[in-house]
């Protein structure tokens, strides 16, 4: 190409709107690919475009912008509309999907599919294959998006479980390219991978990548063994000989952008917002909070259990203690969702019926999404955090609370599920299957005396200050840098490609 695009405007729910506006080359030496961009439309009536929450989005921001990159993503929008070709200095590139991809593609092999099956099937995955063929035409969408966007010689970051199938795609597109992969949930071992019928293609697709990583060893481990096992791949854990290259294998804890958070944590509005909120919740002596997207995965309803139990055995009392649930809406189109909501919902209901008072019920439960700064309050008001997944690839909420514990107060309580309790040292480890284990782990989380709860925060704030989001880039993309071993290729014509971006059925 290169060519050069004019940018639309962009207005957004936050207030920023033309002076986002930047032209630039339509190609770039740094591209990310992930299934999000890092915007979505409002809810209708407006559709204006306000930044994606969750953790990827914020995670790579920073990055994104600093390398002058393209984000290769949808919009989370059906349908052909493109996001503007820029938002807060990051240029975009849209794929679209249909109504039928959607289905398919995201609520099913995706989601449906691959994220139970990864999440230890806590939820039995389903395979049709439909919607296998719908996830591996989708990938190759995205692929030849990042190929038409990728300067020669660049560098392509894709991301997670959704474009498993984008690096070989894109290798066999761009052989110039060097490409990283990085998985942000848990990798399976053996015995559940191998249930996959598309287990081959899965793994030769990841294989197609200079790097591979994921956020723990034990899951760097899966993946090599079974690219052994499968692919007739060579070598170590960390470094695979297949198809007459290298691969390198490694785990990268993924983490949040620290210094944001404490900025965030120690601005007055912020705090006095805190104050106002236990104030709210009645001046209790404990705050204990859970800060969930509403997914099976998450354990919510097991640490609901624990924390009734703990007001049945007179533990906790109403007057003195109380619970804030907050349950961020997800993928509420799938069956799985929708009863999960259901049968959370019921429990609330069950405790607060046995044990609030007029005025004061004993759980909070807050099924919406919370802009940053109220996350940020929650995290100030609360003394216990009850982090407790059945199975997480990191859990970025768990370090979002200590990095905001400024004064060193609060404690955790960590599933040994959640990729971050590799890191975590100082919160109170449970098993989220053993209702036992976490209501002690609570009744000492609640009792800790002060120094040996600051002593933990203070262990556990170190990790998440020193070890930052823009760490975790730069160590993921410096191994990439010495991965990728290039082979020689002739510079000539760009191969054809048919046009990104376009939806199809
Ligand atoms: O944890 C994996 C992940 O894809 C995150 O990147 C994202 O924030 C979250 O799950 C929600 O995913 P989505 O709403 O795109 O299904």
């Amino acid at each position: 190409m290169p060519g050069h695009e004019v940018l639309a405007a962009v207005s957004s729910g936050n207030g920023h709107s033309a002076t986002n506006v930047i032209a630039g080359p339509a190609t770039s030496d740094f591209v990310v690919v992930a299934n999000r961009l890092p915007v979505h439309p409002a809810d209708p009536p407006s559709r204006a475009w306000q930044p994606s929450p969750g953790g990827l989005a914020p995670a790579l921001r920073g990055v994104v912008t600093a390398k002058d990159g393209v984000w290769v993503g949808w919009t989370g929008e059906i349908g052909p509309r493109d996001a503007p070709a820029s938002y807060e200095q990051i240029r975009l590139r849209s794929v679209h999907l249909t109504q039928r991809d959607y289905e398919e593609f995201y609520l099913g092999f995706s989601n449906a599919t691959l994220w139970p099956l990864y999440h230890d099937a806590v939820r039995t995955p389903t395979f049709h294959r439909d919607w296998f063929h719908a996830y591996r035409d989708v990938n190759r969408r995205f692929a030849e998006s990042a190929a038409q966007v990728a300067s020669f010689g660049g560098t392509v970051w894709v991301h997670d479980y959704q474009l498993q199938m984008v690096p070989k795609m894109l290798r066999e597109l761009r052989p110039d390219l060097k490409i990283g992969f990085f998985l942000h949930i848990p990798f399976p071992p053996q015995e559940l991978f191998l249930q996959l019928p598309w287990r081959h293609a899965i793994l030769d697709g990841l294989l197609g990548a200079d790097l591979v990583g994921f956020q723990v060893p034990g899951a760097a481990s899966n993946f090599s063994r079974l690219a052994r096992r499968l692919s007739g791949a060579r070598g170590t854990t960390s470094s695979i000989e297949y198809d007459d290259r290298t691969v390198t294998v490694g785990a990268f804890p993924i983490s949040i952008d620290s210094a944001h958070f404490v900025e965030r944590a120690s601005a007055p509005e912020v705090i006095a917002r805190a104050r106002q909120l236990r104030a709210d919740l009645g001046d209790p002596e404990v705050v204990l909070l859970g800060v969930d997207r509403l997914d099976y995965t998450k354990g919510i309803d097991h640490r609901i259990r624990a924390v009734a139990e703990l007001f049945e055995d007179g533990t906790l009392h109403t007057s003195k203690h109380v619970m804030v649930q907050v349950a961020v809406p997800s993928r509420e189109e799938d069956a799985h969702y929708a009863s999960e909501r259901r049968h959370l919902e019921q429990i609330v209901s069950e405790v607060n019926g046995d044990h609030a008072l007029v005025g004061q019920p004993a759980i909070h439960y807050l099924h919406q999404s919370m802009p940053m700064d109220e996350l940020v309050a929650m995290y100030l008001a609360a003394d216990v955090m009850v982090v407790t997944p059945f199975r997480d690839g990191m859990n970025l909420v768990a370090k979002e609370y200590v990095a905001c514990r400024t004064d060193l107060s609060g404690a955790l309580v960590l599933s040994e599920f959640a990729g971050a309790a590799a890191e975590l040292k100082g919160a109170y480890s449970v098993n989220p299957h053993d209702l036992e284990g976490m209501k002690e782990a609570i009744r000492r989380a609640i009792s800790v005396s002060p120094r040996e709860g600051r002593a933990r925060m203070l262990r556990m704030r170190r990790t998440v200050l020193r070890h930052d989001v823009h760490a975790w880039a730069s160590s993921f993309l410096g191994a990439l840098g010495r991965s990728a071993v290039r082979p020689q290729v002739t510079l000539g014509p760009r191969p054809a490609l048919p046009s990104a971006g376009t939806a199809s059925g």
